[in-house]
This record gives structure tokens, C-alpha cells and sequence, in this order.
């Protein structure tokens, strides 16, 4: 049994889609487990780059690409990511998707909008794509899965009993504009044909590569202090990027998971409201943000940018069994004079070392800091030797704060500037190559 769930371990844009595009070389199956296309996963190949919604990362070495029931689907989206990967000439023919996933409708995007603008300086600064809405109709047991919008007589019948309750909210609360029954049938039948040969029972698709012994990579989408149960809520989206959500949103039982890598960026960086206690509001934020380009990939807003904070990390590291970490973006802070990491908060004039679980505590932490020298440049190392001394400590001081080891080290977009330190797929729970063994 070979099975990795990949987690960001921050506020999502960690660098999980570069991650999961060189781990799938290895990699037999990729699947998606939550979220929808609020993710944003660049990925580069050759001098191309990819943004990626909802098509798993490993799209682009061929391999089994699922798309689980935990995800909500924009048929939309799909239907265009796979024009574009097609017409780029990446192969689109091993991409399955749950007929248990929920289906993003017109209407819940434009809630998610008119939501946003009726909370004014309440928002919670969402993408905008219907997810939360979504979400709320899957709980509510209103919402309409794959395998119903495929269904003829299913799909015509429940889209009418929602538009009229969905044309009622958006005129009476909201004063919008409703959507014409006909029009919505008409588009989204015509996405069903064309999405028909996709669906599968992909609990079972994995399960059975997984008694072959396949190697499957479990790409999480979005980051553990977004996830509804254990992130900064409300400021969070309305799924579970934990590794226990692969369990729940590919269909596959926690004995079946080997190991948790946990993706680190080397700094901080969060879009959209919320507190966020490492944030460098000044000139540093905006240098961090120029050169990592840090700039969503989908709705290209601003993020706000800071300091690698440990306690949140160590945070996502408990709640997900992390047994690895993939440090990213190295190459970004290089320049600097010196780097700082936040090991601690204070809170009231006492030290926190853990999470705190009240959002207005966590809102009141001020971070602790380390400062270690910093590097000049990180160049293009064959292995951790070549790296800089000083960006070798910093690993190394990431890995006793986290108590864990580090297994990739990521130095740039290019699949060709990673450094992986130990197999990932290999049995066994702990990764030999520390940075403070060399
Ligand atoms: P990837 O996979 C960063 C954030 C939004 C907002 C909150 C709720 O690229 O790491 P939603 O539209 O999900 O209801 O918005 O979650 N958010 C992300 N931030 N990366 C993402 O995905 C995100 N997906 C959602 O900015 O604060
Ligand atoms: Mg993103």
C-alpha cells in the first residue's frame, strides 16, 4: 500500500500544485478530495504554465486523475479546463469524476456574490465561485450531485424546486435578479452530455488501485487554517483540507493512508479577511509579495504576505498526522538580511505555544520571533549540501520547531528545482534525510 495525502499546512497557495506535479511522476493515481475551483494550482511545464481549478495536478504526466465526491463541481469550469488542457496537447482521457460530487449552479454563485456585498465589513472575502452555497445545499440536502445532473428526469425536477425557492431568496432578501428555468436547463444539460463519460464510482477506482498496490497521491486543495472545523472561522472555506478529508471525500477508509506530507511555504501568505498574526503590513509584505509574485492565481487579488509562523504550522501538522514536510518557495526570501520565524504568540502578556481555538484570542496573539541570517541566493543545487549555510539552518530550525522532517525542499517553479530528501511512496513512517544529519 503506497498512499500520500498532501495538505497545506497554512492559508492554501502553499505550492501544492508544483508539489503534487512532481511527486504524480511517481505517482499511478491523483485525486482530488475537496474544494472546487476556489483552488488555483499552477503548475509549470517546460516554459508553459497551467493554472489549475479542478483537474488533479497529475494531468500532466498521463496518469488516473479523480475528481472525488468531496469536491463541488462547476461543469462550466471542468468543461473549460478540458478544452484548454486539450488544446495544449495534454491528454484528458483518464479523468474521472464521483457521481456523488455536488454541482455549483448559477445561483450559488451569485449568492456567494450578493452575500459578500450584504456582509460589507463582515465579508469573509471569498473567491466568489459558489462554494460556500454549495456546501450549504449539500448539508441542507438540497443540492444536486453529478450523477443527478446526468440523470434526465432527476436533474429537470430538483432544479425546479430550487430555483423557485433560490429565485425567491435572490429577488426578496437580496433585490437581484433570478435565473429563467429553461435557460439553466438548457446550458447545464448540454455540459451533462458532455461530461457524461467522466463519471465513475471513484471510491471504488481507488480503492481497488490501492489493493494493486498503486501509488496514489491525494492532492488537497486550499490550506488546514481554511478548513470549516479547525481553520480561522468564519474566515475559511466550507470544506475539510485536513488529511482526514480525503477519507470522507475520496471514500477511502484512515487505515489506507500511509503517510501525510504537510506543504510549507517558506513564508506566509493569506487572501481574504481574517486575522493573520505574522502579516508584514508594511514595505516587507510588499517585498515578499512582489517576488514571490504573490497575487491570487485565479482572482488575482493582493494577498497579504509575512513571516513562516510554526505554532500554525505544528497546528495543521496535529490535526492532519502530518509525517512530512515539503518546504516551498526557499528561493523567495533569499536577499534578505536576515529571515524570522514565529515560534510562539503572545497573548495578554502570557506565552502561547498552541493554536488558540478563540478567533478573537488568535486575532489578539502577537508572534514571537526567531531571527536567523539570511541567504543570498539559493542557485541550482544538485542536493541540500549545495544549498546556502544559512538556508540550510533555516531548514534545519523548521524541522526541530516542527519536530518533523523535511522531505522536499522546493527552490523554484520548475519541476527541475525541487530537492526530495526521501521517498515518499516507500513504506515506513519516517524519512531519513534530515538537513541536520548532513
Ligand atoms: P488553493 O488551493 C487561498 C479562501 C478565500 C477566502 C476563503 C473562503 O489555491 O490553495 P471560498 O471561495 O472558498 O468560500 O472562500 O477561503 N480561499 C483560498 N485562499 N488559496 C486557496 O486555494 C483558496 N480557496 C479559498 O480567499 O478567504
Ligand atoms: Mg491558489
Amino acid at each position: 500500500m503506497s498512499t500520500l495525502v498532501l495538505v497545506g499546512t497554512q492559508w492554501g497557495d502553499e505550492g501544492k500544485g508544483k508539489t503534487t506535479d512532481y511527486l504524480a511522476a511517481r505517482a499511478d493515481m491523483v485525486v482530488r478530495y475537496q474544494g472546487g475551483n476556489n483552488a488555483g494550482h499552477t503548475v509549470v511545464v517546460g516554459d508553459r504554465e497551467f493554472r489549475m481549478r479542478l483537474v488533479p495536478s497529475g494531468v500532466f504526466h498521463g496518469k488516473d486523475c479523480v475528481i472525488g465526491n468531496g469536491v463541488v463541481l462547476d461543469p462550466s469550469v471542468l468543461v473549460q479546463e478540458l478544452d484548454y488542457l486539450a488544446g495544449h496537447g495534454v491528454a484528458v482521457d483518464r479523468i474521472w469524476v464521483s457521481g456523488g460530487a455536488h454541482v455549483i449552479l448559477p445561483y450559488h454563485i451569485r449568492l456567494d456574490q450578493l452575500e459578500e456585498e450584504r456582509r460589507g465589513p463582515y465579508r469573509l472575502g471569498t473567491t466568489g465561485r459558489g462554494i460556500g452555497p454549495a456546501y450549504a445545499d449539500k448539508a441542507a440536502r438540497i443540492g444536486i450531485r453529478f450523477s443527478e445532473l446526468l440523470n434526465p428526469t432527476v436533474f429537470p425536477a430538483k432544479l425546479r424546486i430550487n430555483l423557485e425557492e433560490k429565485n425567491h431568496l435572490l429577488q426578496a432578501v437580496y433585490g437581484a435578479s433570478g435565473f429563467d428555468e429553461q435557460e439553466v436547463l438548457d446550458q447545464y444539460l448540454a455540459y451533462a452530455d458532455r461530461l457524461r463519460p467522466l463519471a465513475a464510482d471513484t471510491s471504488l477506482l481507488i480503492n481497488r488501485a490501492i489493493d494493486r498496490g498503486d501509488k496514489v497521491l491525494f492532492e488537497g486543495a486550499q490550506g488546514t487554517l481554511l478548513d470549516l472545523d479547525h481553520g480561522t472561522y468564519p474566515y475559511v472555506t466550507s470544506s475539510h483540507p485536513v488529511a482526514g478529508g480525503a477519507c470522507i471525500g475520496a471514500g477511502v477508509g484512515p487505515t489506507r493512508i500511509n503517510r501525510v506530507l504537510g506543504v510549507v511555504k517558506a513564508y506566509t501568505s493569506r487572501v481574504g479577511d481574517g486575522p493573520f498574526p505574522t502579516e508584514l503590513p508594511g514595505p516587507e509584505g510588499d517585498w515578499i509579495r512582489e517576488r514571490g509574485q504573490e497575487y491570487g492565481t485565479i482572482t488575482r487579488r493582493p494577498r497579504r504576505c509575512g513571516w513562516l509562523d510554526t505554532v500554525i504550522v505544528r497546528y495543521a501538522a496535529r490535526l492532519s498526522g502530518v509525517t512530512d514536510l515539503a518546504v516551498t518557495r526557499l528561493d523567495i526570501l533569499a536577499g534578505l538580511e536576515r529571515v524570522r520565524i514565529s515560534t510562539a504568540y503572545r497573548l495578554d502578556n502570557s506565552l502561547v505555544t498552541e493554536f488558540p481555538l478563540d478567533g478573537a484570542d488568535f486575532a489578539a496573539c502577537e508572534p514571537v520571533y526567531e531571527d536567523l541570517p539570511g541567504w543570498t541566493a539559493t542557485g541550482e543545487p544538485l542536493g541540500l549540501a549545495d544549498l546556502p549555510a544559512a538556508a540550510r539552518a533555516y531548514l534545519e530550525r523548521v524541522e526541530e520547531l516542527c519536530d518533523l522532517p523535511v522531505a522536499v525542499v522546493s527552490l523554484g517553479r520548475e519541476r527541475g528545482q525541487t530537492l526530495e530528501l526521501c521517498d515518499l511512496f516507500a513504506a515506513g513512517t519516517a524519512c531519513a534525510a534530515k538537513p541536520s544529519r548532513l
